[in-house]
């Protein structure tokens, strides 16, 4: 996956215009770290690796479950932003930069020759938030997280794909049905459908992995290493809200502008605009179509959007 590495990938767009995951998905991870099957609890883990963390989005929250986060990327780029931003974030959070650190690497090659001091005492989390579907082979990446995990250790994954609009405010009654099936229909045309937009820009097969919802590595989690398995996924659907168990990805109150700077950050967007220059202005055509007829300005805020989401929770053997 090189979209995300190339210099002209902006991270504090993707900062700024990718979801956030809430904290009551931690608070369902940080439970299941934290309970063993034996009943001895403790409160709170030691050290967790987050792969493929981007700017540190899935990072930070990771501090709440431990006393030290290593995140660890492929893209300069990424580590970067996310390094920019350790100072204002700390301070923000109120806790010591001194137990966050962002490294630039391949995930599987970190995780199978991590330095001794990683490994001397084993490692509580692996996290891999929107990522795995991006790593090479599912077997070994598997087995080395094993080998790298303190006994009874968590790996967990999660991703979320594709938002659909649910609702419209009042301020635009009149027009939600219609608008809503029509912005809904315009994502999948300019996304997936027509050959002249991102479709053919996928990179592959890490985005059929993640359409179809990771089933292709769910399937291959070795029995033999890993043991009480979670595996939840989310479809959304109008009138359908996430539950407590899910991992809820609900944006409210957004604009079609915000709606279409979260389709900018899109890895098949960017190889698109760099193989076409974008003569088209595709977006912009997105944005004429969604409001065409109808007396909605782009920067109202008045959509509801929810992703599809999943996430896996498993414990070392
Ligand atoms: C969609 S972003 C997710 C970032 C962050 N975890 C989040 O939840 O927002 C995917 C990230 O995975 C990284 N990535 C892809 N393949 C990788 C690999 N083999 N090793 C490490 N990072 C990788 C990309 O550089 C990118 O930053």
């Amino acid at each position: 996956m090189s979209a995300f590495s190339e210099a002209n990938f902006k991270g504090l767009n993707y900062e700024s215009f990718r979801p956030h995951y809430p904290s009551s998905f931690y608070e369902l991870l940080h439970k299941y770290v934290t309970t063993s099957k034996d009943g001895a609890n403790a409160d709170h883990a030691e050290k967790v690796i987050d792969l493929g963390c981007g700017t540190g989005i899935s990072t930070y929250p990771l501090l709440n479950i431990a006393n030290t986060v290593i995140g660890v990327d492929l893209s300069q780029r990424m580590v970067d932003t996310a390094n920019d931003l350790i100072e204002e974030r700390c301070k923000e959070l109120q806790i010591s930069p001194s137990r966050i650190k962002f490294i630039t690497g391949d995930a599987e090659t970190f995780i199978e020759s991590s330095n001794d001091e990683i490994r001397k005492d084993g490692v509580d989390l692996i996290t891999c938030a929107q990522c795995l579907h991006w790593f090479g082979s599912y077997p070994s990446f598997f087995k080395a997280c094993h080998q790298l995990l303190k006994s009874g250790g968590t790996l967990a994954y999660w991703y979320y794909r594709d938002p659909i609009v649910v609702s419209i405010s009042d301020y635009a009654k009149g027009n939600d049905t219609e608008l809503i099936s029509r912005i809904n229909r315009l994502y999948l045309k300019y996304v997936y459908e027509d050959e002249a937009y991102l479709g053919p820009y996928w990179e592959n097969p890490g985005r059929d992995i993640l359409y179809n919802m990771y089933r292709d590595i769910n399937k291959r989690i070795p029995e033999d290493l890993f043991t009480d398995n979670i595996i939840m996924t989310y479809v959304p659907k109008p009138g359908l809200y996430p539950g407590d168990e899910d991992l809820k990805l609900v944006k409210k109150d957004i604009s079609i502008v915000d709606f279409v700077h979260y389709i900018e950050t899109f890895s098949a967007y960017h190889s698109y605009k760099d193989k076409t220059g974008d003569t088209e202005n595709i977006l912009e055509k997105f944005k004429q179509e969604a409001t065409r007829g109808t007396e909605i300005d782009v920067k109202d805020p008045i959509l509801t959007i929810i992703w599809h989401t999943g996430y896996t929770f498993m414990k070392k053997k």
